[in-house]
């Protein structure tokens, strides 16, 4: 039976995800985005050119992949449209691309809703990334939503203008321009004409392809702490990154999953606001920031940085079922002279394994360290795990003691190739 793999983020996203899904969709057939939108960015540097995928599969990289944006994922058609003509000056065929005819689109007003909700949230701001992520979503789960198929059809227009009926009934009350439909109804047709031999019914296709013995990788986008379940509540995402939204988001059965590839830094980071336990909002973090170009690939924002925290990243393991990690920036990591890793918390002057979202529950924890030796000195060239300097072993084995699952990729450093694969 064909089995699908799937690579997620363990923490707040930007792990270098899109590095992992272009090597394994290497040998795929195919390579589906499940979930979010336009708020991820995963970077792919092929021979020092920078590729960052919004909403495009990263597998698309592969010539033989068939890239799919999968149901579950909500698309804003003129961001799609640029990667989709970025792709094909830089030399790449978009032939294989494929979008759910079940996906939903982001609208104008979706995106005004997104920063007029966080303009009313004054100083309790989520720092989404203001690409309507959230409002598409609550569109679609309160039935508003528009799908691919309603899009590319007739029914488009009457849709569009009754959802604009009431969304400016919102502009106008808070003082907002209110949207002018015509001009949305024209702008958007001209999307749907462009996209819409794209346009497939994805569920019959991916479950077609898994009957011929398809190899088959999902792409997650964001991560398991901006779950909407599991995460930081509510810093979250308006969307399951977690395992659970890969099955919802491309009608694959739990049956087919195969590995779980758990992807992570060698240290951490987060954009927007929210509870950070192992941040180090000190000169420890700026330089870890300015040696990892820790800035966002969508937003161009700041991230904030950290240590590694593992009692974070073995409750990822239990809610995804991780099989494998993918650690990256172990180069990064390596230029600091002295590294600290959270090995458990303290909580009630007790060690814990306990990770809870639970605000009251990590406000009362501390992080317990352990500290390593730094100073890897130059890893590049370096293809086989035992060719790593000692420092750089003993960081990575207690990691893998600790969670209890085995390091299948090291990063070091940014470009496909900079990749350690353990056997
Ligand atoms: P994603 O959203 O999980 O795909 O990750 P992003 O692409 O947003 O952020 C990861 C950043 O780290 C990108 O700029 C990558 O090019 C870079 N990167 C990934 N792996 C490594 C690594 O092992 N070393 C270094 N130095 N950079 C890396
Ligand atoms: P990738 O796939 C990092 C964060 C935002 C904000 C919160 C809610 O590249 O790892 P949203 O716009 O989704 O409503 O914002 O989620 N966020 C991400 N942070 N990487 C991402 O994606 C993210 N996608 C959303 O910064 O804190
Ligand atoms: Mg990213």
């Amino acid at each position: 039976m064909s089995k699908v793999d799937v690579v997620l983020g363990t923490f707040y996203g930007d792990e270098g995800k899109g590095k992992i899904i272009d090597y394994i969709s290497n040998n795929a057939d195919v390579s589906i985005r499940c979930t979010g939108g336009n708020n991820a960015g995963h970077t792919i540097t092929v021979n020092g050119k920078k590729f960052a995928f919004h909403l495009i599969p990263s597998g698309i990289l592969n010539k033989n992949t068939k890239a799919i944006i999968g149901n579950g994922v909500v698309i804003d058609p003129k961001v799609l449209i640029e990667e989709i003509e970025n792709l094909k000056q830089n030399g790449y065929s978009v032939d294989n691309l494929y979008i759910s005819d079940k996906a939903h689109i982001i609208m104008p007003y979706h995106i005004m809703m997104d920063n007029l909700q966080e303009e009313l949230r004054k100083d309790k701001k989520i720092g989404t990334t203001a690409r309507g992520i959230g409002p598409a979503y609550s569109d679609k789960y309160e039935r508003s939503g528009i799908r691919v198929e309603d899009f590319i059809s007739e029914r488009f227009e009457e849709i569009v203008r009754k959802n604009i009926e009431r969304k400016n009934i919102i502009f106008k009350n808070y003082n907002k321009e209110e949207i002018n439909a015509d001009k949305v109804i024209q702008e958007y047709k001209e999307y749907a004409n462009y996209l819409k031999g794209y346009v497939v019914d994805s569920v019959d296709m991916i479950h077609e392809l898994l009957e011929q013995g398809k190899k088959v990788v999902c792409e997650g986008a964001q991560a398991t702490l901006l779950d909407i379940d599991f995460g930081n509540y509510p810093y979250v995402t308006s969307s399951n990154p977690t395992i659970g939204g890969i099955i919802t988001g491309t009608g694959i059965s739990p049956k087919y999953i195969g590995e779980v590839y758990g992807v992570l830094k060698a240290y951490s980071s987060k954009v927007g606001e929210g509870m950070y336990i192992t941040e180090q909002n000190n000169e420890i973090g700026d330089k870890i920031r300015e040696l990892g170009h820790e800035y966002g690939t969508t937003t161009k924002r700041p991230r904030r940085c950290g240590w590694l925290d593992l009692v974070a990243l073995k409750y990822a393991v239990r809610i995804n079922g991780i099989t494998s990690l993918a650690i990256n920036h172990v180069d990064t990591i390596g230029k600091l002279d002295k590294i600290k890793l959270c090995v458990a918390y303290e909580y009630n002057g007790q060690k814990s394994m306990r990770f809870s979202t639970n605000i009251d529950y990590l406000n009362s924890c501390k992080p317990v360290y352990e500290e390593f030796e730094g100073n890897f000195g130059n890893l590049s060239g370096i293809t086989k795990k035992e060719e790593l300097p000692q420092n750089a072993l003993k960081y990575l084995s207690r990691i893998e003691e600790i969670v209890g699952v085995p390091v299948k990729f090291i990063g070091i450093g940014a470009d496909r190739d900079d990749m350690i694969i353990v056997k």
